[in-house]
């Protein structure tokens, strides 16, 4: 896959992560539906993981992953509108101005969500995320509404994320799906001034990142 002419814009991690995140949320509905809570528990201890390494991610990752080189000032996203309207669409190297702002009301949702579940309590006491012993009925109680809120929050923004994916590739004949999977697109897509290191992982850093996941997993798991 890796020609000549195709380059990274992905990180496998990051990839690895949005598509464990589609199935995991995905899960956690179904489980939460069909009332499977050890099973919603025991998932919602992995999105804590995936979304806790996101995070450092966004700290440590490459240039494409990285949240400090999003592009989401005023004049970022006006200039981007104003390309899209005027028919001159090109493709970004990374998320678009517009679709940082999506991706990062995703992540702050997500982090809502799996932070809300772990003090969750129902009605009745008996589900209970692995931190509700820290915090009095009531506190678990508000959680949960939050939790129910914040859900149908997410499953608006995620109906947006597909909309915008589909109109990308209908109007603008920009497939952004495959470089998700793949990680790679054609480098004739962008002006030149790209390089592998704008994308490529470092197994150092990606040690870091899964460390820390790991060990937030472990904090939770052991907090409550
Ligand atoms: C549960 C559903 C989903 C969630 C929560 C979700 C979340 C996200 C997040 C957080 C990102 C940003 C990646 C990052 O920088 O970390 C992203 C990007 C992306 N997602 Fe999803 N996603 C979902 C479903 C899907 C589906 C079903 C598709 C494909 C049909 C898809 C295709 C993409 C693509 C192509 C990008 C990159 C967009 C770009 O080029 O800027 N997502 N998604
Ligand atoms: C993206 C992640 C998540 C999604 C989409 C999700 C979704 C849901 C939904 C739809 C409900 C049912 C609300 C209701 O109708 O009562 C629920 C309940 C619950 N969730 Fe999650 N959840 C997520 C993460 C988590 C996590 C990380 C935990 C804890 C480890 C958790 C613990 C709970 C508990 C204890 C309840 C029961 C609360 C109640 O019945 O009022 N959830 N979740």
């Amino acid at each position: 896959m890796a020609g000549p002419n195709r380059i990274l814009v992905w990180d496998g991690a990051l990839r690895l992560f949005h598509w464990s995140t589609v199935f995991l949320v995905a899960a956690m509905w179904w489980t939460a539906e069909n009332g499977i809570m050890d099973w919603h528990k025991r998932m919602g201890m992995i999105l804590l993981g995936l979304i806790s390494f996101r995070l450092v991610w966004g700290l440590l990752g490459p240039r494409t992953a990285r949240f400090t080189s999003w592009k989401i000032g005023p004049g970022a996203i006006l200039g981007y509108l104003k390309g899209l309207t005027g028919g001159a669409h090109k493709p970004s190297f990374g998320h678009n101005p517009v679709g940082t702002l999506s991706v990062i009301a995703m992540l702050l949702a997500l982090c809502v969500q799996v932070g809300t579940g772990l003090f969750s309590v129902d009605v009745d006491g008996l589900e209970s995320g692995p931190l509700a012993s820290l915090v009095s009925f009531e506190a678990g109680r508000q959680a949960a509404e939050i939790h129910e809120t914040a859900f149908n929050l997410l499953v608006i923004l995620i109906g947006l994320h597909i909309v915008a994916i589909v109109t990308y590739l209908v109007f603008f004949k920009d497939n952004l799906v495959r470089p998700m999977v793949t990680g790679r697109r054609a480098s004739e897509d962008f002006e030149g001034g790209e390089t592998l290191a704008d994308s490529k992982l470092s197994w150092p850093r990606l040690a870091i990142a899964l460390a820390v996941a790991v060990a937030v997993m472990w904090a939770v798991f052991n907090g409550g």
